[in-house]
């Protein structure tokens, strides 16, 4: 690995794409205005319990009311690019049949006001708000609702066809079907390990058709994508056999489940095996593989931290390994009762996630080797701090910066190293509802005020506006002076 440190400028393609990135839960609200119909997180937000304080994504950062001034403030910023989501039922509000108009004109009216301010927009069709009733027919468990997703898809490629640069179908999938069905911290809240194994090849087939659909009304230049966020997991003891055991099948689960049908054509062996006493796989149909591995135009890799485990001692208490969005009693991670996750080692963010840029270096890295000729984006990275507005009405938000610095400067180094990374989205525009956590952690480079909607750019706004414009990331000191 080259080194960290670096006084010298590291500079960056010239035609790398920099931008920030939101889901429509998280900050639109608006949950039952403009004809939208109740999502999962709906159901599971308003549910008791479920989530901290209560909070639902009801009100969430405005931007469906608000978003002509946030298209302002991202061309303030000077971004390139801006990573939003469709709220699927906010356009198809059952899940399938019929568009709803007025949903639709929303996005249409805000992609045209991206393109007029020279934004280039990344669309990801799935960002975890599926139509209620879709899961009321058994959600992602259910294979039908791959063939919505992909009519869905359809629809969104014929409405909003050319104003959209790259269709990314899913986000994150690992989420959808672990904390969805197997720790149910996710909406729909379900604790079934074997629901979650379905609910993962369904996923899959759903990118697969909606890969296929687009292209069928776009045609081949429709460019396509999907976003992982692949896990990189360490052995506690990199010597000892048992622990580089236990991380392999960390990257089983959580990563060759995706990896392996979307890009090898298979699901690994060993993982099958694996839960094989949870589930016989039968879910998975004749074709389904080749209809899964499509042609991916590019990689979307989000990356917070990292993991380590070591093999369970025989009586040791599960521990830990919650997948980092909300506790539950129930593991995400299913057949991997005799892995243990270690409590995170500091510096630690808001989230409880420990910082480690090494391992994005790593990640992209190792999926540039593994998949040749793959072009990889960075689709989320970034830290939830407990951000104050100041008595100068500021955010000195320097902990964001060095985060933000830091992983900047492995994606500089990957990418000197000869990776194919075309681009970064940093992980918020907005501070906004950040699933079961509610409005308790902040993610934005943009302050929010709850109350008032006052939307304040942090110095972490000012930052990345100003290596934006330089296309290079000063060392450490400079950077700061520039401010
Ligand atoms: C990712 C999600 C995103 C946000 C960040 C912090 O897993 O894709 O919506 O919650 O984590």
């Amino acid at each position: 690995m080259s080194s960290t440190s670096s006084t010298s400028p590291r500079a960056f393609p010239a035609r790398f794409v920099w931008g920030a990135a939101t889901a429509a839960y998280q900050i639109e609200g608006a949950a039952t205005e403009g004809g939208r119909g109740p999502s999962i997180w709906d159901t599971f937000s308003r549910t008791p319990g479920k989530t901290l304080n209560g909070d639902t994504g009801d009100v969430a950062a405005d931007h469906y009311h608000r978003w002509r001034d946030d298209v302002a403030l991202m061309s303030e910023l000077g971004l390139g690019a801006y990573r939003l989501s469709i709220s699927w039922p906010r356009v198809q509000p059952g899940g399938r049949g019929e568009l709803n108009a007025e949903g639709v004109a929303f996005y249409r009216d805000l992609l045209d006001a991206l393109r007029e301010a020279g934004i280039t927009p990344f669309v990801t069709l799935y960002h975890w708000d599926l139509p209620q009733e879709l899961e009321d027919a058994g959600g992602w468990t259910n294979r039908e609702t791959a063939y919505a997703f992909a009519g869905y898809a359809r629809a969104m490629a014929r409405e909003l066809g050319d104003r959209v640069a790259v269709w990314t179908t899913l986000n994150e999938p690992w989420c959808s079907a672990y904390l969805g069905y197997a720790s149910g911290v996710h909406a729909p809240g379900r604790t079934e390990p074997a629901a979650a194994l379905a609910a993962a090849h369904h996923l899959n087939l759903a990118h697969g058709l909606a890969a296929a659909a687009i292209r069928a009304e776009l045609g081949e230049r429709a460019q396509v994508s999907i976003t992982l966020n692949l896990h990189v997991t360490r052995p506690a003891d990199p010597e000892r056999a048992a622990d580089l055991e236990a991380a392999h099948r960390v990257d089983l689960v959580g990563n060759h489940i995706f990896l392996g049908p979307l890009l090898d054509g298979s699901y690994p062996v060993e993982l099958r095996r694996l839960t094989s006493h949870l589930s016989d796989w039968s879910f998975i149909r004749p074709g389904d593989l080749g209809l899964i591995r499509q042609r991916l135009d590019v990689l979307g890799v989000n990356y917070y931290s990292t993991s380590y485990v070591r093999a369970r001692e025989a009586g040791a208490p599960a521990a830990g390994g919650t997948g980092g969005h909300g506790d539950s009693a129930v593991s995400p991670w299913v057949a991997l009762d005799d892995v243990e996750f270690l409590a995170p080692a500091g510096p630690l963010t808001a989230m409880g996630w420990n910082i480690e840029p090494d391992g994005l270096y790593e990640l992209l890295a190792a999926l540039d080797n593994a998949y040749e000729g793959l072009p990889l984006m960075v689709t989320e990275n970034g830290a939830a701090f407990d951000d104050v507005v100041g008595p100068d009405g500021q955010v000195h938000d320097a902990a964001r910066v060095d985060y933000l610095h830091r992983h900047l400067d492995a994606v500089a180094r990957v990418i000197a190293d000869g990776a194919d990374v075309r681009g970064y989205f940093l992980w918020s525009l907005l501070d906004n509802f950040e699933w079961a956590y509610g409005y308790s952690k902040r993610f934005g480079i943009v302050h929010v005020d709850y109350d008032t909607q006052v939307r304040t750019p942090k110095d972490s706004a000012r930052w990345y506006a100003a290596l934006v414009s330089a296309g290079e990331l000063l060392p450490p000191v400079e950077a700061s002076a520039r401010q």
